[in-house]
């Protein structure tokens, strides 16, 4: 299984992937998580895509590009993968092409989460993360029993700096903008299937897996 994740910022992208990775037994691969893990360790990479996504905007995609190609360079993506928030832009797409047939496979699905602007604005400013262990809560759709403290190891939970309403905003402009042109790139590939992002995680996920397993429409 080679795998594309495609959705608004907060359509569930993160919560979904964990779960649709394990489900197919495949890495799941976040680039918003190895990002955040570079800024976090204070690298050059982190250093510089902090700049971009505390304004809400995309990493250049020479750099995400080179992050990914390495990424799936790696043992572990033999039998498959998910990507979780790439590829973002057409270019992005292009790209994961030519590494894909460099390895000589290519992807079977591109999942698209569907939410609305709305919906997507209420998820963000509600979510906080484990500091530790990365878990994710929503203080209104998934609240954690002590407020502000992880039901998983006890650690902190914080708040995204990009979580902030305008920066919010500007990841929803940037989407429609500059990712939204995928959906079309991938239906016109036959790889687009559409599944609503609303409703309990475990409905949401039920609905992809069963997308996944049908013919594409
Ligand atoms: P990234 O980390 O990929 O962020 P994103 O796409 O904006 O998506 P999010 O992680 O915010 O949301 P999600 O869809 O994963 O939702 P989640 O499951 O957490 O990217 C961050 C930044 O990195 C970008 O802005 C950019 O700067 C850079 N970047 C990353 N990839 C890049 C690329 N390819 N090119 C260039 N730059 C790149 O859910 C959200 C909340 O909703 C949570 O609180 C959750 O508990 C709740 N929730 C989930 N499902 C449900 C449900 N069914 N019902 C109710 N609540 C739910």
């Amino acid at each position: 299984m080679r795998l594309v994740l495609v959705g608004p910022p907060g359509a569930g992208k993160g919560t979904q992937a964990k779960r649709i990775a394990t489900h197919y037994g495949i890495p799941n691969i976040s680039t918003g998580d190895i990002f955040r893990s570079n800024v976090a360790e204070m690298t050059e990479l982190g250093e510089l895509a902090k700049n971009f996504m505390d304004e809400g905007e995309l990493v250049p995609d020479d750099v995400t590009i080179a992050m990914v190609r390495d990424r799936l360079g790696r043992d572990d993506t033999e039998p498959g993968f998910l990507l979780d928030g790439f590829p973002r832009t057409v270019p992005q797409a292009e790209a994961l092409n030519e590494i894909l047939d460099s390895y000589d496979v290519a992807l079977d699905s591109v999942l698209k989460l569907q939410v609305d602007d709305e919906e997507v604005v209420h998820r963000l400013s509600g979510r906080r993360i484990c500091r530790s262990c990365g878990h994710t809560f929503h203080i209104e759709f998934d609240p954690p029993t002590r407020e502000g403290v992880c039901d998983l190891c006890g650690s902190e939970l914080y708040q995204r700096d990009d979580d902030r309403p305008e920066t919010i905003r500007r990841r929803l402009d940037v989407y429609h903008e500059q990712t939204r042109p995928l959906v079309e790139y991938y239906k016109a590939r036959d790889l687009l299937r559409i599944v609503i992002g609303t409703g309990a995680v475990d409905e949401v996920k039920a609905r992809a897996i069963e997308a996944l397993e049908q013919p594409v429409a």
